[in-house]
Order: C-alpha cells, then sequence, then structure tokens
C-alpha cells in the first residue's frame, strides 16, 4: 500500500491544496477538519486522482476528538499506523493585546499549540514501531511578532519550539520533524486583510505578490518524500522573501 498521510485543517487553503498534491502524487490521504463538508472534500480529491482519500470530521483543540478522528481513520483504511502528519489547521482572533480577550488567547493556543500536540501523539507511536515518519508542522511568520497577533505569534513560536524538540527525540526513529514559515499566503484565512495592509505587505515582499496555496504545498509534498531523508529540525520559510 502507499504510504498515508494524514492532513489536519483539510478542507481549505494550504491544507487542501497539500491534500490535492499529496494525493496526486499516489499517497492515501486522510483529511481531518472541523468543517462539516470535509466528506465532501475528500471525495472531490478522490474523483481527480486515483488515490484513496477519506474525510473525517475533527475538532484538533480537543484530546478525545483526535483519537476518535485517528482510530476510525485507520479502522476506515484497515491500517494500523499512518507515515505522514501535516499539523496544519489554524485559526486567527486578531486584537490588539490591550483589547485581546482571554477567549481569543485561549482559541488560538488550544487550535495551533494543543492541536499539533493532540495530533503528533497519536500517530507517533506508528512511526516509531515502523521505523519511518514525516511530521510537518505549520508555524508562521508571525513567530517574530505581529502588531495584533500576540496570541498567534506565542503559538507560532511554540511550534518552532516543538519541532525541533522532536526532531531530536524522534530523529533515531527515521522520523523528520520539521516547520514551515509560510509568509502572506492567499487563502480565507487572510481574506479580511483590507486591500490597504494587503497592498503594504505585498510591497514588502521581493516577489511582488501573496504565495499561492501550492507554492505551500509544493514544499509541504516534498519534505514528505523519500528523497527527504536529510532534513529534520529546519525551519523552511515559503515567504517569496517576505521575511529575509
Ligand atoms: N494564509 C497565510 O497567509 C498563512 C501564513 C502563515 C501561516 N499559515 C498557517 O497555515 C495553516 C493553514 O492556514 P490557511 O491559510 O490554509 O487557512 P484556512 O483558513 O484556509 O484553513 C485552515 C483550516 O483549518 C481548519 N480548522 C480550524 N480550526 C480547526 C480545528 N479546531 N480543528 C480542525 N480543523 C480546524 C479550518 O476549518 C480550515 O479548513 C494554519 O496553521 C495557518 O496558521 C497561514
Amino acid at each position: 500500500m502507499s504510504r498515508v498521510a494524514l492532513v489536519t485543517g483539510a478542507g481549505s487553503g494550504i491544507g487542501y491544496a497539500t491534500s490535492l498534491k499529496m494525493a496526486y502524487k499516489g499517497y492515501t490521504v486522510i483529511l481531518g477538519d472541523i468543517r462539516e463538508d470535509i466528506k465532501e472534500k475528500a471525495r472531490e480529491i478522490e474523483s481527480k486522482t486515483s488515490s484513496r482519500v477519506i474525510g473525517l470530521q475533527v475538532d484538533v483543540s480537543d484530546w478525545n476528538s483526535c483519537k476518535e478522528f485517528y482510530e476510525n481513520a485507520i479502522k476506515i483504511l484497515g491500517i494500523d499506523h499512518v507515515d505522514i502528519l501535516v499539523n496544519n489547521a489554524g485559526i486567527i482572533r486578531d486584537a490588539l493585546f490591550v483589547k485581546m480577550t482571554p477567549e481569543q488567547w485561549d482559541q488560538v493556543i488550544k487550535v495551533h499549540l494543543y492541536g499539533a500536540f493532540n495530533c503528533t501523539k497519536q500517530v507517533v507511536e506508528g512511526m516509531i514501531k515502523y521505523n519511518w515518519g514525516r511530521i510537518i508542522n505549520m508555524s508562521s511568520a508571525s513567530w517574530l511578532g505581529n502588531n495584533g497577533q500576540a496570541n498567534y505569534a506565542a503559538a507560532k513560536a511554540g511550534i518552532i519550539g516543538f519541532t525541533k524538540t522532536l526532531a531530536r527525540e524522534l530523529g533515531k526513529y527515521n522520523i523528520m520533524v520539521n516547520a514551515i514559515v509560510p509568509g502572506f499566503i492567499d487563502t480565507p484565512m487572510i481574506a479580511s486583510v483590507p486591500e490597504k495592509v494587503r497592498k503594504i505587505i505585498i510591497d514588502r515582499i521581493p516577489l511582488k505578490r501573496v504565495g499561492s496555496p501550492e507554492d505551500v504545498a509544493n514544499v509541504i509534498t516534498f519534505l514528505c518524500s523519500e528523497e527527504a531523508s536529510y532534513i529534520n529540525g529546519a525551519i523552511i520559510e515559503v515567504t517569496g522573501g517576505l521575511v529575509l
């Protein structure tokens, strides 16, 4: 059987583009998302490719939801582990710190940091058992700090520490753990950015354009491949040079 990849936040943006690309490449793909239409998204990808693709609802911030999701997914596919995990699910709840509510702080930390913990815990033993694995964690250029994103920056900086620690601990099992730092990528996540601000950001990007979800999916797919067998603990920027 082909290698199996589990992608969270797979119903939209970067997660969807990654799932599609991986399915085209012949991976079996498990799509997880809190969206109700995730099964349809999976069917859509399956019909475009010749790979097996399933979609199941999950709330990555919730331990029990992740456990149930993983158990159901491997049962449906008749397998006992997955080879690849892309911790991609994400939200923003931007506000200047003086106005940020405890709920906005909590939601963002939970989806990104608890989400990465909850999902990685499901898959890691199986990867160790088979002495092969790829874990990709989505950080953000905002990890360096960004006005209105104290919650998001803290979560995305946490993802860097999480990645580097797992890379140290799991390398001996042939599990590569890497983080992606996307810049300004054209997905629903940035749809609410006002046109004026969008222009200012684009002007700071040497390539003078926003990134596409496919720009990021291409890098994720490479890092998940057999070829990426000596990249571990790396922070890969996909920003068009926004952060230099
Ligand atoms: N778009 C950008 O410019 C950008 C930049 C840097 C980092 N990122 C990161 O890339 C990742 C993907 O973002 P995107 O731009 O594709 O956004 P997106 O909004 O298009 O997709 C995010 C997906 O995550 C899902 N999700 C949200 N909360 C969830 C939960 N609790 N459980 C399961 N699924 C959940 C959403 O339903 C959605 O389908 C995120 O981690 C984001 O922080 C994006």
